[in-house]
């Protein structure tokens, strides 16, 4: 049997301007993907996790067949999604996560009838397939109330309810808990749960970790447009849990304290404001006091004035960094 989702090598730039002056622009061109392959197999939850920038919406924008790619393919159970666009599109549901669209001045069940008659079913199946979603995102009892009433929790539910009218085996959601409090959120994550028990394929977009490790079957995490690293929420997190962040912030003066660390540990950035610096470095855990003797004794021998220094648990961005870098892979 094929897999849900076959992703093979997208690509996409987008061209822009970048202002230069009042009057003057510049072509800039991002490569947004630059060749991003992973797959989701039938029945799973697979959450592409990556910070902001990383091309989370891009990618599911060309699955969902509304951007086409400068090169690559995928496959939607087995449909092109460049040549065979309408089958793909009755194998799927999608949201974004700025839901529009709706029309506020209709209540949820109104705008899923409407949805419904758009996809060509027939008013009664529509109202019928209305009744049931709603039912299934535990809206039935706020069906009646207008969409301009609803709370961001509720449209959001609305939205997973409209991307399931036409009972699609897949769906694919960017980012669909941002914006909402604790505990819609969670509602939410626990809707995707009980879709994923009744058979479907959850493609889901986050730059939550926690989310991605709560719900996930596996995980791919992209940065820069490149999936930088994919397994199930064990296999990442045991090598994860192997990274420690040494922050050492100190007065740099115009000079570049890395010049002076090149043989330690792995620098993960440094920020300077000022005159004043923050160092990040990685190391693995059990090493942290190490490297951390090690670079501050070749610092103050370089002259700098040492101002504060910590040892962090790694946050997703400097996992991200560690994890495009390549260090990380080989340390795991
Ligand atoms: N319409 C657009 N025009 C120009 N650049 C874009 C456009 N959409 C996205 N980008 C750029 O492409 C990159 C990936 O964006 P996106 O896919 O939205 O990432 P994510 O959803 O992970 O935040 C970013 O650098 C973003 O600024
Ligand atoms: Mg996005």
């Amino acid at each position: 049997m094929v897999e849900a989702i076959r992703v093979e090598g997208l690509e996409k730039k987008y061209v822009t301007k970048d202002r230069i002056g009042l009057f003057k622009s510049r072509k800039k061109v991002i490569r947004a993907l630059k060749g991003v392959f992973f797959k989701v197999e039938r029945g799973e939850i697979l959450s592409l996790l990556g910070p902001n920038g990383a091309g989370k919406t891009t990618t599911i924008k060309i699955l969902a067949t509304i951007l086409i790619p400068d090169s690559g393919t995928a496959y939607i159970n087995g449909y092109d999604i460049l040549r065979e666009r309408d089958k793909v599109r009755t194998q799927i549901g999608v949201t974004f996560s700025v839901e529009r669209g709706f029309y506020p001045r209709l209540t949820g069940f109104e705008n899923l009838v409407y949805f419904g008659m758009l996809q060509h079913l027939s008013r009664s199946e529509a109202k019928r397939r209305a009744r049931e979603m709603l039912e299934i995102v535990d809206l039935s009892r706020d069906a009646h109330r207008l969409f301009d009433e609803y709370s961001l929790g509720m449209k959001a539910k609305l939205a997973l309810a409209r991307a399931m009218l036409h009972d699609p085996p897949i769906l694919m959601l960017d980012e669909p808990t941002i914006g909402l409090d604790p505990v819609a959120a969670k509602n939410i994550r626990n809707l995707l749960l009980t879709l994923r028990e009744r058979g479907k394929t959850i493609l889901l977009t986050t730059h939550n970790m926690s989310e991605a490790d709560t719900l996930s079957d596996h995980i791919a995490m992209i940065n820069g447009g490149e999936i930088v690293a994919y397994g199930t929420p064990e296999e990442l997190k045991a090598r994860l849990n192997k990274l420690q962040i040494i922050s050492i912030t100190l007065q740099s003066k115009g000079r570049d304290p890395r010049v002076f660390l090149m043989d330690i540990g792995s620098i993960i950035r440094v920020s300077e404001n000022s005159g004043v610096s923050v160092v990040k470095i990685g190391c693995k855990k059990g090493e942290e006091m190490d490297v951390l003797y090690m670079a501050l004794r070749k610092l103050r021998e370089s002259g700098f004035n040492l101002l504060r220094v910590e040892v962090e648990s790694p946050t997703l961005e400097d996992v991200f960094v560690e994890v495009a870098r390549g260090e990380f892979k080989k340390t795991s």
